[in-house]
């Protein structure tokens, strides 16, 4: 059975003090949990995050990064500087896509950059509304992975349309992406049945519990509610419970 993940993004969120307080009180409430916790905080806090979850099964993870290892790439993060800050790294996140110009070109040597660094890339895919849900989700997961020899990997389904919306999918409609986008692991190479498939979009305690019964979705990527630790604690919980 593949253990279940609930990761936060919190997106350009938090100041110091704001992301000391929330870190030591995600730990608090959700250390003991048998689910996978990641949290993502800004590059700026990441060492900060990492140190507070020292001695807990916690994670971290980036944001995003850059694929070259060093160089004249200014506001750049290289993979070489995250190895022993993090485990994960979100990779193609719409907002990366839409509001910063990553193309599914960008994403594959993002993507690339990782699994050589031996970070694990939250590959996160998903159709804008008006799209077709499946040719995107489908273009997206075989470009990011063109060229690489399977690796540790999680996908994250986030449809455009449901990221900090309040409008969730439906988690019939997100099992059902899921099952395509294992049906594209396989095309490219990985053994579909072990890489954690999430669910992303609007999530929260009250619809969290549907996404997690769905069996092809494995926990969720979160934005929003990662900001308060004690809902975050909940669908941590819930996924937990859903798995076990
Ligand atoms: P949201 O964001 O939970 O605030 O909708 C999800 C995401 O961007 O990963």
């Amino acid at each position: 059975m593949r253990r279940p993940i609930v990761a936060g993004n919190w997106k350009m969120n938090t100041t110091r003090s704001e992301a000391e307080e929330l870190v030591l009180a995600i730990r608090t409430l959700a250390a003991a949990a048998p689910t996978e916790v990641v949290v993502c905080p800004p590059y700026v806090w990441l060492e900060l995050v990492s140190r507070a979850l020292e001695g807990s099964n916690m994670k971290t993870g980036a944001q995003d990064v850059y694929w070259e290892d060093s160089g004249a790439f200014t506001g750049q993060v290289a993979v070489t500087q995250l190895v022993g800050m993090c485990e994960y790294v979100i990779v193609g996140h719409s907002e990366r896509r839409r509001l910063f110009g990553d193309t599914d070109e960008i994403v594959a040597r993002k993507v690339a950059a990782c699994m050589g660094a031996g970070l694990i890339p939250i590959l996160a895919v998903g159709e804008d509304a008006g799209d077709h849900a499946e040719e995107v989700v489908r273009r997206q997961v075989t470009t990011a992975l063109a060229g690489v020899t399977p690796h540790p990997l999680v996908a994250a389904y986030e449809p455009v349309w449901a990221i900090g919306t309040g409008d969730a999918a439906i988690p019939e409609y997100a099992q059902w992406v899921a099952t395509v986008i294992r049906d594209e692991l396989r095309i490219a190479g990985f053994d579909p049945q072990t890489v954690p498939v999430l669910y992303g979009g609007s999530v929260n305690p009250e619809n969290f519990p549907g996404f997690v019964a769905q069996p092809d979705i494995d926990g969720g990527l979160v934005g929003g509610v990662s900001l308060d630790a004690r809902k975050f604690a909940t669908l941590v919980e819930q996924a937990s419970t859903a798995a076990y």
